[in-house]
């Protein structure tokens, strides 16, 4: 029997016969060898076909061979420094098991709708791979971290009665008997019932936000992670996020050093990502602005213009904590020193790729939580099972959001959040 493997554990088989299952990449010929490049999910092997060491039919079939064709190829493996991954597979046999159409994903260059209209097949390619692998480790990293810091996993609904983060990027959909439910634009609410029950709860799960906004950070479907914290004030999750953001990069650094390269990704840009960040607070950035020429006015959020000078000054991601009070969501504390200010922190990557993180201390007071529902304008009834956590042992808490896509885009380097996600949900675009 030939031991069927994948191509990352072929080095385990070196002068062994093994069977590859996978995908043709490419493939190039030369008087009587052929050269076909497989791919198998986990990598990519060059398997050498010599004509005088395989069957006539064998031989012939690698002609026949497209791009994408899938394919059970035997053969012995070889130390080869030059090829990809260091070794390569010396074919004995090929099982063909579909000849592929005429694939549409060529070598040359697509621009990005066609590309995005064939995301399906476009996964296949060597850079979305490695943005996706990429992906999956951050998320292990950070379930990894979380858990191993005594937090459970704790998953919040999808169809919510309410807001979290405002009425204008609600996604309504109708709900029975003339109810209306909305997508969740946070896990953060349930998280907070969850911290109350167990201490330290995360979710993680994906978001909706009906954002009109056409830019290269927002989706309109994206996933989050939310770590809440019961007896935790807000100095507590700015070490909980400089550390946990710190354990992410140096989980991608350590496992997919492969991946990096791949993307081109600079190493050391992401080597100074240590604790402690930087932190500045609102009016320190508005400082920090004029000194660059900007004049942002007191009461204002950061755009992306402002976002991006501020985090390109530091090597790291900084913390901005005590935005105006005015700026944000209603469930935020307010500084008991400064009420015009809350209790927040937004936390932005390097090199201009903005806000990463969002989080606060939450507004445990039963009697200030009603009125800043009132002032934001939202409806009681839906928020009652909300107000009873300030009922009944209502204790300082905090927590905060990490975008998945954000975070990946910025490890990778990759300039649009759209590549973060095996399939973007945007203003534009619901397919495939
Ligand atoms: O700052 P946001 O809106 O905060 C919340 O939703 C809080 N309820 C989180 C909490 O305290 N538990 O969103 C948190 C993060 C942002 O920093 C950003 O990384 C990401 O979610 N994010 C988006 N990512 C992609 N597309 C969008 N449209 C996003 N909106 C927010
Ligand atoms: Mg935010």
């Amino acid at each position: 029997m030939v031991q069927t493997t994948t191509v990352d554990t072929i080095g385990q088989f070196v002068d062994q016969t093994v069977t590859i299952r996978g995908w043709l990449y490419s493939k190039r010929s030369s008087g009587k060898v052929r050269f076909l490049l497989i791919r198998d999910g986990t990598g990519t092997i060059q398997a050498v076909v010599v004509k005088n060491e395989v069957s006539p039919a064998t031989f012939a079939l690698t002609d026949t061979l497209t791009q994408e064709s899938s394919l059970v190829t035997t053969g012995t493996v070889h130390v080869d420094a030059r090829s990809p991954g260091g070794h390569e597979l010396q074919v004995s046999d090929i099982t063909v098991v579909q000849i592929a159409e005429d694939y549409p994903i060529t070598p040359k260059e697509h621009g990005p709708a066609f590309l995005l209209d064939h995301r399906h097949l476009w996964l296949r390619s060597a850079k979305q791979h490695a943005i996706l692998r990429i992906r999956s480790q951050v998320i292990e990293a950070a379930r990894e971290y979380l858990n191993r810091e005594g937090f459970i996993l704790f998953d919040a609904p999808i169809l919510t009665p309410a807001a979290c983060e405002g009425t204008t990027t609600l996604f309504e959909t109708d709900y029975f008997y003339d109810e209306k439910a909305y997508l969740s634009q946070s896990g953060q609410l349930y998280a907070e019932a969850g911290a109350m029950a167990f201490g330290k709860v995360y979710t993680l799960g994906p978001t909706f936000r009906a954002e009109k906004s056409k830019t290269r950070r927002h989706l309109t479907e994206f996933w989050m992670l939310e770590p809440e914290a019961a007896f935790a004030e807000l100095e507590d999750i700015l070490s909980l996020a400089e550390q946990l953001v710190s354990h992410l990069v140096r989980s991608v650094l350590t496992h997919k050093s492969e991946e990096l390269k791949v993307l081109g990704r600079e190493r050391s840009k992401l080597e100074s990502v240590l604790p402690p960040f930087p932190r500045i607070t609102y009016d320190e950035a508005l400082d920090l602005l004029r000194q660059n020429s900007i004049d942002h006015e007191w009461g204002e959020d950061f755009g992306t213009t402002e976002d991006t000078l501020i985090s390109e000054q530091f090597d790291r991601p900084v913390m901005i904590t005590h935005y105006p009070l005015q700026t944000k969501a209603f469930y935020m504390k307010s500084d008991p020193d400064r009420p015009d200010l809350a209790l927040c922190v937004d936390v932005l990557a390097p090199e201009g790729y903005g806000e990463i993180i969002g989080g606060s201390q939450r507004e445990d007071d039963y009697n200030k939580l009603l009125e800043r529902l009132a002032q934001h304008d939202l409806p009681r009834e839906p928020f009652e099972w909300y107000l009873d956590l300030r009922r009944y042992g209502s204790v300082p808490h905090s927590g905060f959001g990490l975008g998945i896509e954000r975070t990946v885009a910025w490890i990778c380097g990759i300039q649009h959040l759209r590549e973060a996600i095996p399939f973007p949900r945007m203003l534009q675009r619901i397919y495939p």
